[in-house]
C-alpha cells in the first residue's frame, strides 16, 4: 500500500488513482495521521501531495516529521517536497507570485526518478514558493528556468522530491515517475486488482456488521446498485434495500428498478412512494443547497420511518464514492456543493454508516460491478444525482416542471442512444432553467421554458468536457423536445467544461 497524505492539493487524489491504476493499492488520508497510526498501515511508501500554503505560513499544515525516520521511501510533491526540504534544512525562498501551467525541465545530476525518459520533458507547475537549495546530501535531480530545484533525491535517506506534478495528465513521463518511485524505490509488486479488493471489503464487512442488520439506500443508480450487490454477497439476507421514490426520478425508473432489483436479483426491497412528503418540503425553496439539505434529510427521515417498521437496524449502506467525499469538502479541500450523501446527513442519525464504495472512483466502481456480475446495463449506466431531478429543475420545484425535465429527458436519453452515443458520453441530461423566452408556433406567439442540454465527457466526473454531439442529432432532440413536450419552445446546448462550470446545474 502507497499511503498518500493530504496537504490540500486540487490534484491529490489523483495521485491514489494513478498508483491504483498500477495494481497498487493506495489511499489517500490526512496529513495529521501520527506515526504510530501509520505505522499501523504498514505503507511500503509515503507521498506528501501538494498544497495551498507556503510552508512559512503559521497556520500551514504539517506532518508528523517522524515519519522521515521510519526507513519508508517518502516521495515529496510540490508543497511536500518544500516540507520535506524545510525539516532536512534545505532553503525554500518565499515567493510572491505564482508559478502556473506548462514548463520545461531539464534533467541534471543523478536523475533516479527519470530512468529513460529524455533530458527535456514538459511538466505542470503550479507553486508559489521554491527551493532554491537542496538539503544537505540531496542531488539535484531536474532544474528548469524559474525554478533551480524542479527534483532532488537522496537515496540513502529514501527521499525524494519534485516541484512539479507527476499525476496531472500535462507532466509528459509524471507516469513513468510515479511508476519508478513505486515499483523501483518502494519494491510494490503492483498485484492489487478488483479481485481482491472484493475479498478485502466482504471479510471487512462481515466481521462489521456481525449478525446485525443493514438497510441499503438503493436508487437503482451504478453505485447503489453496485454497494447493495457486494452487501448481499456479503451477509445476504441480513441486507434489506429500501427504494424511495420521492418523485424526482426520471421516466419509467421505479418500475425499472423494482423488476431488476426484486425479480432478477431476489433482494429484500421495500419500495416506499414519498413523494407528496418531499415535494412538500421542497416546495417554494430556491436555493441550491438548501434543496439537497433537504432532500437529503428527508431521505434519511424516510429510512427512520422503515427502519423502525423492520426493527433492529443498525447500519445504512450507501454508495458514497470517493469523488462525494472529495468534493463535499475534506479537512482540507474547499466545499464545492454538498453532495446529497455526504454533507445532507443529519446530526441525529439512528445508524452507523456502511459506505465501502468511499474509497474508489466511478470508473473503478464499474469494474467491481462487473466482477460482482452485476447486469451490464445497470454497470453503465451514466450516473444519476442522489437529489435526482431536484437539482435539474432550476429555482423552485413543481409538478410541472418536473414533469418537462423527466419528458425532456426520456427523448434525449432514446436519441443518444438511437445515435449510438450512450457509452461515449459520461452524462447526459436536461435542465430547465427558471427562464421563459418568446417563440413562434404555427402562427401564434408563445411565451414558454427553454430545456438545456447537457452531455460531458469524463472519466471520473471529477473533471469534464462538453461532448461534441453530431448537429443532426441535436438537432433531432431539438425538434423532438419542442414538439413533444409541452411548454418548451426553446432548447440550447450546454457547452461549458469542468472547471470553470460544474456537470449539474444546481
Ligand atoms: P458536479 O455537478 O459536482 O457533479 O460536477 C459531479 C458528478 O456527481 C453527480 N452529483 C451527485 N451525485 N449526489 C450524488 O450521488 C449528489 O448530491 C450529487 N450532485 C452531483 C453529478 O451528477 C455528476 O455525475
Amino acid at each position: 500500500m502507497v499511503l498518500v497524505l493530504d496537504f490540500g492539493s486540487q490534484y491529490n487524489q489523483l495521485i491514489t488513482r494513478r498508483i491504483r491504476e498500477f495494481g497498487v493499492y493506495s489511499e489517500l488520508h490526512s496529513h495529521r495521521l501520527t506515526v504510530e497510526e501509520i505505522k499501523e498501515m504498514n505503507p511500503s511508501g509515503i507521498i506528501l501531495s501538494g498544497g495551498p500554503h507556503s510552508v512559512y505560513d503559521d497556520n500551514s499544515f504539517r506532518c508528523d516529521e517522524r515519519i522521515f525516520d521510519l526507513d519508508i521511501p517518502v516521495l515529496g510533491i510540490c508543497y511536500g517536497m518544500q516540507l520535506m526540504t524545510q525539516h532536512f534544512g534545505g532553503n525554500v525562498q518565499r515567493a510572491k507570485e505564482r508559478e502556473y501551467g506548462k514548463a520545461d525541465i531539464e534533467l541534471a545530476g543523478d536523475p533516479l526518478l527519470f530512468k529513460g525518459t529524455p533530458k527535456t520533458q514538459t511538466v505542470w507547475m503550479s507553486h508559489s514558493d521554491k527551493i532554491i537549495e537542496p538539503p544537505q546530501g540531496f542531488t539535484i535531480g531536474a532544474t528548469s528556468t524559474s525554478t533551480p530545484v524542479a527534483a532532488f533525491s537522496d537515496a540513502e535517506r529514501q527521499c525524494y522530491g519534485v516541484q512539479f506534478h507527476p499525476e496531472v495528465r500535462n507532466t509528459e513521463y509524471g507516469n513513468q515517475l510515479l511508476k519508478q518511485f513505486v515499483f523501483d524505490v518502494c519494491q510494490c509488486k503492483g498485484d492489487w486488482s478488483m479481485e481482491s479488493f472484493i475479498e478485502q471489503e466482504i471479510d471487512k464487512i462481515r466481521k462489521q456488521v456481525g449478525d446485525k442488520k443493514v438497510l441499503c439506500a438503493l436508487s437503482g443508480g451504478v453505485d447503489s446498485s453496485v454497494v447493495a450487490a457486494l452487501i448481499h454477497k456479503a451477509i445476504g439476507d441480513q441486507l434489506t434495500c429500501i427504494f424511495v421514490d420521492h418523485g424526482l426520478l426520471r421516466k419509467n425508473e421505479g418500475d425499472m428498478v423494482m423488476k431488476t432489483f426484486r425479480d432478477e436479483f431476489q433482494m429484500n426491497i421495500i419500495k416506499v412512494d414519498a413523494e407528496d412528503r418531499f415535494l412538500s418540503k421542497l416546495e417554494g425553496v430556491s436555493d441550491p443547497e438548501q434543496k439537497r439539505k433537504i432532500i437529503g434529510n428527508e431521505f434519511i427521515y424516510v429510512f427512520d420511518d422503515e427502519a423502525d417498521k423492520i426493527k433492529d437496524i443498525d447500519y445504512l449502506a450507501q454508495g458514497t464514492l470517493y469523488t462525494d467525499i472529495v468534493e463535499s469538502g475534506t479537512e482540507t479541500a474547499q466545499t464545492i456543493k454538498s453532495h446529497h450523501n455526504v454533507g445532507g446527513l443529519p446530526e441525529n442519525m439512528q445508524f452507523e454508516l456502511l459506505e465501502p464504495l468511499n474509497t474508489l472512483f466511478k470508473d473503478e466502481v464499474r469494474a467491481l460491478g462487473t466482477e460482482l456480475g452485476v447486469p451490464e446495463d445497470i454497470v453503465w449506466r451514466q450516473p444519476f444525482p442522489g437529489p435526482g431531478l431536484g437539482i435539474r429543475v432550476l429555482g423552485a420545484i413543481t409538478k410541472d416542471k418536473l414533469q418537462i425535465v423527466r419528458e425532456s429527458d426520456a427523448i434525449l436519453r432514446d436519441e443518444i442512444k438511437n445515435a449510438g452515443l450512450d457509452r461515449d458520453i459520461w452524462q447526459y441530461f436536461t435542465v430547465l432553467p427558471d427562464i421563459r423566452s418568446v417563440g413562434v408556433m404555427g402562427d401564434a406567439r408563445t411565451y414558454d421554458y427553454t430545456i438545456g442540454i447537457r452531455a460531458v465527457t469524463s472519466i471520473d466526473g471529477m473533471t469534464s468536457d462538453w461532448a461534441r454531439i453530431p448537429w443532426e442529432v441535436l438537432e433531432k432532440i431539438s425538434t423532438r423536445i419542442v414538439n413533444e413536450v409541452e411548454h418548451i419552445n426553446r432548447v440550447v446546448y450546454d457547452i461549458t467544461s469542468k472547471p470553470p462550470a460544474t456537470i449539474e446545474w444546481e
